[in-house]
């Protein structure tokens, strides 16, 4: 079983039929998914949706803002695109010459196409109508874990620049069309494109990407049954339980169900010693989550909890925030002492902070847990 993979063909055609122009059914601004970590984003836009809008004669460039931490976001974008660009080129002859520049340039970064000595910089929109008009097909351009483009002033540039793309290509009559699918690992985190009209993509929706689930415990069924026992079979039930509690990653799961399968515990009822280790390894990880919260200090619990309970919407120091946090203390607060609480609180890797004013849970575990064990 060395590539254990299910497949989610169907979750593809949906989400290609979302690209449609048609602006009642497709989404013009953009598509905005988020899942959690470890979910299985990567591998679906890799094995699903990019061989999917190929067949659907589409030109597709991906991009992961994560593929190099210590790169700016703005640069692995830029290069993505003289990757595509360079892609093409080996199709054409004398490509390069034809090209009217010979750098792709954002928010002060700039990445070469070849050695020049004339500097003629493109931008995003000059390099993405190139793409298209040379590829001549419709472009579309998957940004994975797109709110890591917030961490520098290139990358929120690189997100500006690639709206104007989009605009340039699809409100002109004829010619190649854009479409952009930014996933995140956070919803909070990628709301940071969304939220407030000094970002670039205002007003786009945010969709939860969807998570493995019962088609994936019933292959995993499928797969592990046949080497086991006939009286010791998992049931799909117990697997999908495991799943859910496991935060629906397929690699702990897996992982839980093989050493299971091996030990001694799973030698007779295998498929209940799989959900029930699920069950310990969740408490395993709540107790973590009670003891960071119990370390903290009263304000800080206080405005972690606002953080939870706003979500996406969290305005650390609007008026209503500010009045809910000082109920929840029972006592006035201020903004300096909300400030401080917050950076004490990114200080502990339990809150994130993309840029000013936006702030966002780290451990999404950590809101289960929360919500269940102390607003519940
Ligand atoms: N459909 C699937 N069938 C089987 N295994 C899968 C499937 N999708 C993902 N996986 C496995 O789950 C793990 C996580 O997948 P992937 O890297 O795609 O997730 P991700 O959400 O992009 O993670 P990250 O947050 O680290 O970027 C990988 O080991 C991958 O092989
Ligand atoms: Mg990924």
């Amino acid at each position: 079983m060395a590539d254990f993979y299910v497949q989610r063909g169907d979750l593809a055609t949906q989400i290609a039929e979302k690209l449609n122009p048609d602006p009642l059914f497709g989404e013009p601004s953009g598509l905005f998914l988020a899942a959690p970590r470890r979910t299985g984003k990567s591998t679906f836009l890799r094995r699903e949706l990019v061989p999917l809008l190929q067949s659907q004669g589409k030109f597709t460039i991906y991009c992961d803002l994560w593929s190099d931490r210590d790169a700016d976001p703005g640069a692995l974008i830029a290069k993505a695109l003289a990757d595509a660009l360079g892609e093409l080129a080996t199709t054409k002859e004398k490509f390069w010459d034809a090209i009217p520049f010979d750098s792709i340039g954002v928010g002060g970064v700039s990445v070469a196409l070849r050695d020049s000595d004339a500097k003629k910089s493109g931008t995003f929109s000059d390099v993405l109508i190139e793409i298209g008009k040379r590829a001549d097909k419709d472009v579309v351009l998957i940004i994975d874990e797109a709110q890591h483009a917030l961490r520098s002033a290139a990358g929120t540039d690189a997100m500006f620049a690639l709206k104007a793309a989009r605009d340039a290509m699809n409100q002109r009559d004829g010619g190649a069309r854009l479409s952009l699918i930014f996933t995140g690992s956070h919803r909070d985190k990628l709301s940071g494109l969304v939220i407030g009209h000094t970002q670039p993509f205002y007003g786009a929706t945010i969709t939860d990407f969807p998570k493995l689930g019962r088609p994936f415990a019933e292959a995993v069924v499928t797969a592990f049954n046949p080497r086991l026992a006939a009286d010791n079979q998992l049931s799909a039930d117990d697997v999908e339980t495991a799943l859910t509690l496991l935060g629906h990653q397929p690699e702990p799961l897996l992982r839980l169900v093989r050493e299971t399968a091996l030990s001694d515990e799973g030698s007779a009822g295998l498929s209940s010693a799989v959900r029930d280790r699920a069950v310990d390894m969740r408490a395993a990880r709540w107790a973590q989550h009670q003891s960071d919260y119990g370390a903290l200090t009263d304000v800080q619990r206080a405005v972690l909890r606002q953080l939870i309970e706003d979500g996406e919407k969290f305005a650390p120091f609007a008026e209503g925030t500010l009045a809910s946090i000082s109920k929840t203390l029972g006592r006035d607060t201020d903004t300096r002492e909300v400030q401080r609480a917050l950076d004490a609180l990114r200080e502990k890797s339990l809150v994130w902070r993309p840029s000013r004013g936006i702030y966002a849970l780290e451990d999404q575990d950590m809101r289960e847990w929360l919500l269940e064990t102390q607003l519940g």
